[in-house]
């Protein structure tokens, strides 16, 4: 079937388009790497075209003082929006700069290696707790039970939060990412405001308590308090950032992982005999499906994108999910292959905002991907998973699974 290109880029702000926005993807890129999409909006879905955006200094994340300048709405002023427009992802130099210094000391990588048995313990403590479940029920839900668990667990203890802290905190974080996709009203974002304030008020809390108690082996949050032990609301805004970066996105990357080792018995078997395979493995996963579909950037002056020109206001949207299957870029973009050599896809952005916790991620995707597929050989797809309904973030809400054959 063939479509036309506005019906393209309309379907995939649809639920139906949002299932598998990728042939919408290659029919829109066909036809132009950058689509003047409305009023100073572009569409880019070209490999080059997003990676030059995302390292061009000209263009700048939406700070909130352009936000205030452009944006008058109430909903520029919500909790949620608020909160995250206060954190690194929302800053420009030289505000920009100065944080990602800051929060760097928390992802150097031998703070990294240091979490490989963290990962593990954790990884085994909630592979019991499915295997137990699993003797009373038909099938469990591999999301609720393991995916959407581990990613808090590991964020909360590099940014050296006792697992006190980190209790419960899950579904608020889940309920506040909903803030990163484009246009949400009504209950979603109440409920993301009603997460923000909460998020807000308990790491306020913990932050308050480890003011002149510096820690011992000088974690990320002591190093925040002790940078700025009067003002929390810059540090509450970024460890709120740190847990919902930390989540949303390595949860996606399991369950979006586990759904194609399902689907793919034999590169399971491969993988769980050879696990020096599970790297290759995972940046395969990362391009494939990847878990963050989508950013935007704003030009800090009027600008010439592919013919058309975007004014100073205007905004590009930049699907990074679309890149990753640039077949400019990438051989026979729709297959699954792990044999591919230079996989540089932009999964983690690229530029000046490249994914801090990108080492992190990886790290826990092979890990976790190792442990499963060790301990549960049998496992199989027990019913249907649903797609989360949204662009930004890609995902399964549900992943129903049985852990024996
Ligand atoms: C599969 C997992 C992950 C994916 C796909 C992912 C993806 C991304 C992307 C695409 C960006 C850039 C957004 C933009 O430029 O607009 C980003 C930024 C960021 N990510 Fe991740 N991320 C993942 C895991 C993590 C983890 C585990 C952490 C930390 C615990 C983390 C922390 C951050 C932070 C702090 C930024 C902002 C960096 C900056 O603005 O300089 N991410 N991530």
């Amino acid at each position: 079937m063939t479509i036309d290109l506005a019906t393209a880029a309309g379907a995939l702000f649809t639920t139906q388009g949002r299932v598998d926005p990728y042939p919408l993807y290659h029919t829109i890129r066909q036809a132009s790497p950058v689509l003047p999409m409305a009023e100073n909006i572009v569409l880019v879905t070209g490999y080059d075209e997003c990676d030059r955006l995302l390292k061009d200094p000209a263009f700048m994340v939406r700070d909130q003082y352009r936000r205030d300048r452009e944006d008058e709405s109430a909903e520029n002023r919500h909790p949620a929006k608020s909160l995250i427009a206060a954190s690194i992802i929302s800053l420009n130099p030289p505000d920009h700069r100065r944080l990602r210094l800051l929060l760097g000391r928390a992802f150097t990588p031998a703070r990294i290696t240091a979490m490989v048995p963290v990962i593990e313990r954790i990884a085994e403590e909630l592979m019991s707790e499915m295997k137990e479940k699993a003797e009373d029920v038909k099938f469990i839900d591999f999301m609720s039970e393991f995916a959407d668990r581990l990613p808090i667990r590991v964020a909360g203890a590099v940014l050296g939060l006792s697992g006190a802290d980190t209790e419960g905190l899950g579904p608020l974080v889940h309920d506040l990412a909903v803030a990163f996709e484009p246009g949400i009203t009504g209950k979603p974002l109440a409920a993301a405001n009603s997460a923000a304030a909460r998020l807000r008020a308990h790491l306020t809390d913990v932050a308050d308590r480890r003011r002149g108690q510096p820690s011992a082996d000088d974690d990320l949050i002591g190093t925040l308090v002790a940078a700025a032990p009067e003002d929390f609301d810059e540090l509450v805004a970024n460890l709120v950032l740190l847990l919902v970066a930390g989540q949303e996105s390595p949860s996606n990357l399991l369950g979006n992982g586990l759904r194609i080792l399902l689907d793919k018995p034999e590169l399971a078997a491969t993988l769980r005999t050879a696990p020096a395979g599970l790297p290759a493995f995972v940046e395969e996963v990362l391009r494939y499906d990847s878990p963050v579909q989508m950013t935007a950037r704003w030009p800090n002056q009027e600008t010439d994108l592919g013919g058309y020109r975007l004014p100073r206001e205007g905004c590009a949207i930049l699907m990074l999910g679309a890149a990753n299957r640039d077949p400019r870029i990438f051989l026979d973009p729709d297959e699954f292959l792990t044999t591919r050599t230079n996989n540089k896809h932009l999964s983690f952005a690229s530029g000046s905002h490249f994914c801090l916790g990108a080492a992190l991620a990886r790290l826990g995707g092979r890990i976790a991907f190792h442990a499963l597929l060790r301990e549960f050989p049998g496992m199989s797809l027990a019913d249907e998973p649903v797609r989360i309904d949204r662009l930004s973030l890609r995902g399964y809400a549900t992943l129903p699974i049985r852990l024996a054959a």
